[in-house]
């Protein structure tokens, strides 16, 4: 048996998955966003580790057999934090989000000095983009020098709790792609880089790939989670990452579509994917010799969240449910009577890299009502996805078949104006509603020998359902997308 363990924004996850991809249980335990300012956000690593420790003890209890058979542990969360540790391995200050824009002067700086964006991307392949680790640590060394001189080591968010799991400091190489300082063609940390921007390479971990064993359990906590004595802790990888791995997309051909909080469009590559004016995120894949090219949109599921709330929070006493959302959005045709929503209400990574973004709506008539607002923001969102399958193509990633897979996609209405929107059948596949803490486990699994490769790992990952396009809607979507896509040119003069 595997543990798998996700590291979310909002909640931490974990599973128990036996050798034969079956989910046997899983349990979750949330914790706070600290926002001190506009556009800022952190989050307490001691919460992480209690939320973990809750989760894990809780898991194994619920297990016929406790946690007895357990003989692996895999890790992902959400990428790009910086956790600042002193030499005791204890944090000196929150952790900053991969949804942080603070430092964005920085990695303005970080790409100036590496010579420029082209020079940059030789080094990298990718642009530091603001949530990237690396424009974080130089933003904490410029801000609050008296702890930085503390820092004896800096850790993604899962690695924090593989440190506290283990005592080993170490990351794997999807999540260190997240940083921006690693060569992902090489797999290796970029000393070349590191130099240019003054950063010693002893602050970084270690880097593994996702399937090596990085340590055993502390014997204190194997006992309280009743797991084997030295049970081993495996790299594991970045949520984005790793939740595309289980889908099943370790190679080229098949593309997912995830519409969670964020949206992101990627798949997998045999070759390290060339990344032209870094306008996609390419990462190391976690099966050792293959990559990862995704484009990642800031808002998609976000984006109605924040509909929902804005026409009726859920803390009034006449909360619009989603059902009921997604009821008066369907009642609308396809194109919602000429209301156009552009989602980048968080700044945007991709298909345009702006932070200075904000969002839109472009038509408003008397003839709107709220099925529109609804109806034209799941479409704002999906040719937002559409128009980022465009820039991963210019980058080399091929789409034979479309897989999607998050938190929205348990509605139908999203999956079905996904495939008019592409106009592609779209597949949903067992297992995929685990994400990352299922990819996690897989890589376990792997690890520990339960399974050759992913491919056997992943054997099981079969088509649960699948939407069809239909022919009306989608030639309405084909219309539509050239004035959706030149809406954001339109607005750029106004975003500041
Ligand atoms: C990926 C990304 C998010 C976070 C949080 O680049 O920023 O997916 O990892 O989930």
């Amino acid at each position: 048996m595997l543990i798998g363990i996700d590291l979310g924004t909002s909640t931490c996850k974990v599973i128990a998955v036996n050798g034969d991809g079956e989910v046997l249980a899983k349990q979750s335990r949330d914790y706070a966003m600290i926002n001190l300012r506009q556009g800022w956000a952190e989050q307490d690593p001691a919460e992480w580790w209690r939320a973990t420790d809750e989760a894990i003890t809780a898991l194994t209890a619920s297990l016929p057999e406790g946690g007895r058979e357990v003989s692996g542990i895999g890790l992902c969360g959400q990428m790009h934090g910086l956790t600042a540790l002193d030499a005791s391995g204890d944090p000196l200050r929150h952790a900053i989000l991969w949804n942080d824009q603070r430092a964005a002067p920085q990695c303005d700086w970080i790409t100036e000095r590496a010579g420029g964006l082209d020079e940059l991307l030789r080094m990298t392949r990718n642009r530091m983009l603001p949530g990237f680790t690396g424009g974080k640590i130089v933003w904490f060394r410029e801000n609050e020098p008296e702890l930085f001189a503390r820092t004896a080591r800096v850790l993604n968010p899962k690695d924090y709790l593989r440190l506290r799991m283990t005592g080993t400091c170490a990351t794997d190489v999807s999540d260190a792609s997240g940083t921006g300082l690693f060569d992902v063609a090489r797999r290796a940390w970029s000393d070349e880089l590191l130099q240019l921007l003054d950063i010693d390479r002893s602050l970084l971990p270690d880097v593994v790939e996702s399937t090596d064993q990085t340590g055993r359990v502390k014997p204190e906590l194997a006992e309280r989670w009743n797991v084997p004595a030295g049970t081993p802790v495996f790299g594991g990888g970045g949520d984005a990452v790793i939740q595309t791995t289980a889908m099943g997309l370790v190679d080229a051909g098949a593309v997912g579509f995830t519409l969670g909080t964020a949206g992101i469009v990627a798949g997998g590559a045999s070759s390290c994917p060339d990344n032209p004016g870094g306008r996609v995120q390419v990462s190391c894949g976690n099966a050792p010799g293959r990559w990862h090219c995704m484009g990642v949109s800031l808002s998609a599921g976000g984006a109605f969240q924040w509909l929902r709330d804005a026409l009726a929070p859920a803390t009034t006493t006449d909360p619009i449910s989603f059902d009921r959302l997604i009821g008066l959005a369907q009642a609308v045709d396809p194109g919602s009577d000429g209301l156009r929503f552009l989602p980048y209400l968080l700044g945007e990574r991709s298909p345009h890299v702006a932070p200075e973004a904000t969002g839109s709506w472009v038509g408003l008539t008397p003839i709107h009502h709220v099925g529109h607002l609804a109806r034209s923001v799941m479409e704002g969102v999906l040719l937002n996805l559409r128009e980022i399958l465009e820039v991963c193509g210019d980058a080399g990633l091929d789409c034979e078949r479309v897989i999607a897979s998050g938190g929205a996609t348990s509605e139908s209405l999203w999956l079905q104006m996904l495939a008019d929107v592409l106009d592609r059948e779209i597949a949903v596949v067992t297992g995929s509603s685990e994400g990352g803490a299922y990819g996690a486990a897989m890589a376990a699994g792997v690890g520990a020998g339960v399974w050759e490769d992913f491919d056997q790992a992943l054997a099981g990952v079969s088509v649960e359902r699948t939407f069809v396009p239909q022919p009306g809607p989608a030639q309405a979507y084909d219309r539509i997308f050239p004035a959706h896509r030149a809406l954001y040119d339109a607005l750029k003069p106004l975003y500041q």
